[in-house]
């Protein structure tokens, strides 16, 4: 943020320190030149996870120190979708005026804003067919349930007529891993409130279960593999759920960066291996077991460019950027449409 200007200024949303005492101000911030490699792109739409919710409190903090992503002011957000507007030296195959989409690995430099950075091998040129603010959702979300299926064993040929769990299934990742598990052959069990469930449906699941009618401990114990994208603290009940054949298992909601935070990198790390530790030997032999976390990968983005138009769009609600708090607020209490900012908006 200190390097040379250009060009007119840009807006952002950030925060000078974590928790409630520290609002999100939109405020202006000056551009820097594109380095080698980078582009800059001017955001259209950029959703608002449950992790930016998060970060904002100070979640992860211990980690993402390390990657500099906790620098202040901190601007949150991975997703994006816009117009490339500054392209660096050394990028091949893009071009301003390019419409293009990404995910942002963690920094202090995220996307709710008018324009931001991005290497430009995390960003793709965006499918015609899906407009901004839905294109916005997917590519972070999409790239950590393909993490997540890696990270269980999960492909065509592991999991193709077999039965597939989803918990969380009405989730912004679980809509997602329905879909594709559907393209991939699987019979899907979504797990979820009941006012989700007809999109896990329409998403493709065999089956759906009200999480709040029905208890994990009734059903059958036949899974090839099982995906916990909603809480931790039933962990062990879905892996009682594996059949003994098991592809594997993988979770979003492991307490990994907790661990970080609360006892430190050392006795953080000692926590997570034992407690992962303790958590596998509850599987199948032979079986995977996966905590997953978010990466960016350009070949897994790419993937997500030819298979985008097969996905079912997720419900948005969009807010112009003056409205962020509003956003986050949304996200925070988990009301209905995945929240995104819309930068250009007045
Ligand atoms: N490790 C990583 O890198 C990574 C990356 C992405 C996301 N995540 C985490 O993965 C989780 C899912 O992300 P998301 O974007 O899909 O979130 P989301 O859209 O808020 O969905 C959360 C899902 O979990 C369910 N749920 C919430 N609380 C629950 C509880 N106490 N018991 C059972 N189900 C519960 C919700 O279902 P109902 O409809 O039943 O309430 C909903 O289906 C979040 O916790 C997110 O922070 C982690």
């Amino acid at each position: 943020m200190n390097s040379p200007d250009f060009g007119p200024a840009t807006a952002v949303a950030a925060i000078d320190g974590f928790g409630e005492d520290f609002a999100l101000q939109v405020r202006p911030m000056s551009k820097r030149k594109p380095s080698n490699g980078e582009v800059v792109v001017k955001v259209e739409a950029a959703a608002v996870n449950p992790i930016d919710v998060r970060r904002r409190g100070g979640y992860g903090r211990r980690i993402f120190s390390l990657m500099g992503a906790t620098r202040m002011p901190l601007v949150l957000g991975n997703d994006f979708a816009g117009i490339v507007c500054a392209v660096g030296a050394g990028v091949n195959g893009l071009r301003e005026g390019d419409a293009v989409f990404g995910a942002k690995p963690p920094s202090s430099e995220g996307t709710h804003a008018t324009h931001v950075m991005v290497r430009a091998d995390h960003v793709a040129l965006s499918p015609s067919s899906i407009p901004a603010d839905a294109l916005a959702t997917l590519p972070y979300n999409f790239q950590t349930v393909a993490r997540a299926f890696a990270d269980a064993g999960i492909s065509r040929d592991t999991v193709r007529e077999r039965p597939v769990l989803v918990y969380g299934a009405t989730g912004g990742l679980g809509q997602i891993a329905v879909r594709l598990l559907y393209l991939l052959g699987a019979k899907v069990t979504a797990v979820g409130a009941k006012n989700g469930l007809q999109a896990c449906f329409d998403a493709g699941a065999a089956e759906v279960v009200d999480r709040h009618a029905q208890s994990l401990a009734s059903l059958p114990r036949h899974f090839a593999a099982t995906l916990n994208f909603a809480n931790w603290d039933d962990e062990a009940k879905l892996l009682h759920l594996l059949s003994p054949d098991a592809v594997g298992h993988a979770t979003t909601v492991h307490p990994l960066l907790g661990n970080f935070d609360r006892l430190g990198l050392i006795a953080g790390g000692v926590a997570s291996f034992a407690g992962k530790r303790a958590k596998r030997a509850l599987i199948p032999h032979g079986a995977r077991y996966g905590w997953t976390t978010f990466r960016s990968s350009s070949a897994v983005l790419e993937s997500l460019t030819t298979c985008a138009a097969s996905l079912r769009p997720l419900c948005v609600k969009t807010f112009p950027l003056s409205q962020v708090e509003q956003a986050y607020l949304h996200v925070a209490r988990r009301e209905p449409g995945r929240a995104v900012l819309l930068p250009q908006q007045p």
